[in-house]
């Protein structure tokens, strides 16, 4: 048996795309997934509002959902909040329908790619820090010796998707080769709003890096999708996308 995880991202809550999500949620009832993971941007402006609608909607599914914050989940208008208590809103969402999740298969480890403020615009690209960076490097080597895989999940693909010169985020470079070499088998994304599912290679190290694209409205020349993750020891990890119509 196989774990299946349903991996979608960036519903932006507030420009959502309503009948991508109906679709998708169908998919969950039909098929009953393990879990579902959302890497990030759930809301669009991050308003109580947006995150109400985020919780009602992921409150109706039965299996654990694990997510993790986007820039967009930092408070936009409430700058006093986002340099104080950027991850408040996502937090309590979290506390109401968020949930960690490993199986006899696959073990999920987060990783934060967000920050509140950084010395560059725009503030929406990613940026891994040191600690963060630790804490999950920690969490991938005290499981060295577990045969399962083991999934990063972020909001921020770590490297271009499109191999472009420059990374847009600052110490992804770094980063993906740390995680690749604490035993991670793959890392999984969203932001771009593009899916691709690639080998990479840094410093000596290779590993998978799966992003999904978006349920909003927000397209950037693909359509809405999620992928489908079917993972084992035996077989690694499947990646499934399904293309949703952008109408
Ligand atoms: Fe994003």
């Amino acid at each position: 048996m196989a774990t299946r995880l349903f991996h979608l991202s960036d519903p932006h809550f507030g420009v959502e795309n309503e009948a991508a999500l109906a679709s998708f949620a169908q998919a969950v009832a039909d098929e009953a997934p393990d879990a579902i993971i959302c890497s990030g941007d759930l809301t669009q402006r991050a308003t109580h509002a947006q995150f109400d609608a985020a919780a009602e909607w992921f409150a109706r599914f039965d299996c654990p959902v694990v997510l993790c914050a986007g820039n967009h989940d930092m408070p936009y208008y409430n700058l006093w909040e986002r340099f104080t208590t950027p991850y408040k809103r996502f937090q309590s969402l979290y506390a109401e329908v968020g949930s960690g999740f490993e199986s006899d298969d696959v073990v999920l480890v987060p990783l934060v790619t967000t920050v509140r403020a950084q010395p560059r615009f725009p503030w929406s690209d990613g940026f891994v820090r040191k600690r963060p960076l630790a804490g999950t490097v920690r969490q991938l080597r005290g499981m060295i010796a577990d045969t399962r895989l083991k999934l990063v999940f972020c909001h921020h693909p770590l490297l271009a998707h499109d191999d472009a010169a420059s990374n847009p985020t600052i110490g992804g470079d770094e980063a993906f080769a740390e995680i690749a070499a604490s035993g991670a088998d793959a890392v999984i994304s969203g932001h771009v709003h593009i899916p691709f599912d690639q080998k990479r290679e840094r410093g000596g190290h290779t590993m998978r890096m799966i992003g999904t694209g978006t349920l909003s409205t927000r397209l950037r020349g693909s359509p809405p999708c999620y992928h489908v993750l079917t993972c084992s020891r035996d077989e690694g990890i499947g990646v499934e996308r399904r293309e949703l119509d952008p109408e």
